[in-house]
């Protein structure tokens, strides 16, 4: 038999396989919400238009509602037939209020129509991820504000370089995070214009009023050309292109907890409860979460690429490759929103370990550019001499296996003679961090003001 929607000019039914790569309904399922709630939109916009009759609108309406406790309630039967959940919600809404179902799909086309639910599902996606990273931003600001001071080694090339503290490595993240917040919140202004009324492609002869379904769905306008509104998915690569940026964001942090919870640095224990045993090493703790976080990246930015490449190459209007745009976002929008929530249940949980991150940043010559900066500073020095002569005294440590602060004075001053020991006050660590107050910098006077500062900003 052909189908109930489009069958009028079909005499044989469709091959199983066609059925089967065709039929959406079973991810697409997930937009029945905004379906009828687009539905619903456009049904009241066409009798307040006179289009239809208010008795049939109200029936649409009354039909609409009872299929959303319907699917709600997982009552649904969905139909691998009816192809996706537009025609699914149609079909039930004909075998619920008859004939004025038929009259719902008026100045309208499904081309309209699921660029309106998608559009709908990704604003919300976009508003989930936003909360997902302030709570994670919170998280973040109660690490920095307990250890503004404590100091731990910075590194580059994961090479110890110069200590920093706790506080300020916390913040860093917290300037990338609100950068993927603010990206998602731009996003969010770009997209928020209405497709609903774009019809097939050219818009339609019916005089809908499409301001009218714009604002009932929360959209700030109609977008202003039909093909534009069906054709592009932009607003889908936009979220994922934020996502994945964000994910590479949770992946190195990730990578850092990894690193930072292993028995070879102790800088930080992990809670039992983001940890995992293993079934044969009795002694394991493994950060399986902050691995997972780690892996995320792969599916969300593997998203971004496959929507990407489905959608070059696409002539105008609707193709039907573009039904493949949702299961991309889903999984991603998913992943995304998991790791963001066991990110911040990790940070929330974990407990630096003051000792190890100060017995780490006092090892490994990290006070050495402030040993170089004091020869300029009190001996006046240029700075590339003060650079080669610190560079001797660190070989000298390193020979006798010690560090700077256990150099004797005699020993410092083979390096320059004019060193006094007054030298010592920045060869420790604290002396080191607490020295470093230009704006941005990692002393805990600048930390405790870029938290006040963000807390307020968030508030
Ligand atoms: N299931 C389709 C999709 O996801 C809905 C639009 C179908 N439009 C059409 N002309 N066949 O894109």
């Amino acid at each position: 038999t052909s189908n109930r929607m489009w069958g009028g000019r079909f005499a044989a039914g469709p091959d199983a396989i066609m059925e089967a790569i065709n039929a959406s309904i079973g991810f697409d399922q997930r937009l029945a919400a905004q379906d009828i709630a687009g539905s619903r939109a456009h049904a009241a916009m066409l009798a307040a238009t006179g289009i239809i009759s208010d008795s049939d609108a109200e029936a649409i309406r009354e039909g609409l509602l009872t299929i959303l406790s319907e699917i709600e309630a997982g009552e649904f039967a969905f139909s691998t037939a009816l192809e996706d959940i537009h025609m699914n919600v149609e079909a039930r809404l004909k075998d619920l209020i008859g004939d004025p179902a038929g009259r719902l799909h008026t100045g309208r086309s499904r081309n309209d129509q699921v660029a309106t639910d998608f559009r709908l599902w990704v604003r919300d996606q976009i508003d989930a991820a936003t909360e997902g990273l302030r709570a994670l931003i919170g998280a973040l600001l109660t690490q920095a504000e307990a250890g503004a001071d404590w100091v731990m080694p910075g590194f580059t090339h994961l090479q110890t370089a110069q200590p920093v503290t706790w506080g300020h490595h916390m913040m860093a993240y917290v300037e990338m995070f609100s950068r993927d917040l603010s990206r998602f919140t731009d996003a969010r202004v770009r997209m928020n214009e209405s497709p609903l009324g774009a019809a097939a492609l050219a818009g339609t002869s019916f005089p809908i009023d499409r301001e009218m379904t714009a604002k009932a769905l929360g959209f700030d306008r109609p977008m202003a050309n039909s093909l534009d509104a069906v054709s592009d998915r932009d607003f889908a690569l936009e979220f994922l292109a934020h996502a994945s940026i964000c994910a590479m964001h949770l992946s190195r942090f990730a990578e850092e907890l990894v690193i930072w919870s292993s028995a070879q640095f102790r800088f930080v224990t992990l809670s039992d409860r983001f940890s995992t045993g293993s079934s044969i090493m009795p002694q394991k703790k493994n950060p399986d979460a902050a691995e997972l976080i780690r892996a995320k990246i792969g599916r969300i930015f593997g998203a971004n690429v496959a929507l990407m490449t489905v959608m070059k190459g696409l002539p105008l209007a609707y193709s039907k490759d573009m039904q493949e745009d949702k299961e991309q976002v889903f999984d991603a929008a998913d992943n995304l929103m998991l790791a963001l929530a066991a990110m911040t249940g990790m940070v929330g949980d974990m407990t630096a370990n003051r000792e190890a991150l100060r017995a780490a940043a006092s090892a490994g010559f990290s006070t050495a550019t402030d040993l170089a900066d004091w020869l300029v500073r009190e001996l006046g020095l240029p700075f590339r001499e003060a650079h080669h002569v610190t560079g001797a005294l660190v070989a000298l440590a390193e020979k006798k296996g010690c560090d700077l602060p256990d150099l004797s004075l005699s020993e410092l001053q083979t390096g320059h003679e004019g060193i006094t020991q007054e030298v010592y006050s920045v060869l420790g660590v604290d002396n080191s961090v607490a020295s470093r107050v230009s704006y941005g910098g990692t002393s805990g006077e600048r930390v405790r003001e870029q938290v006040a500062r963000w807390k307020e900003q968030l508030a």
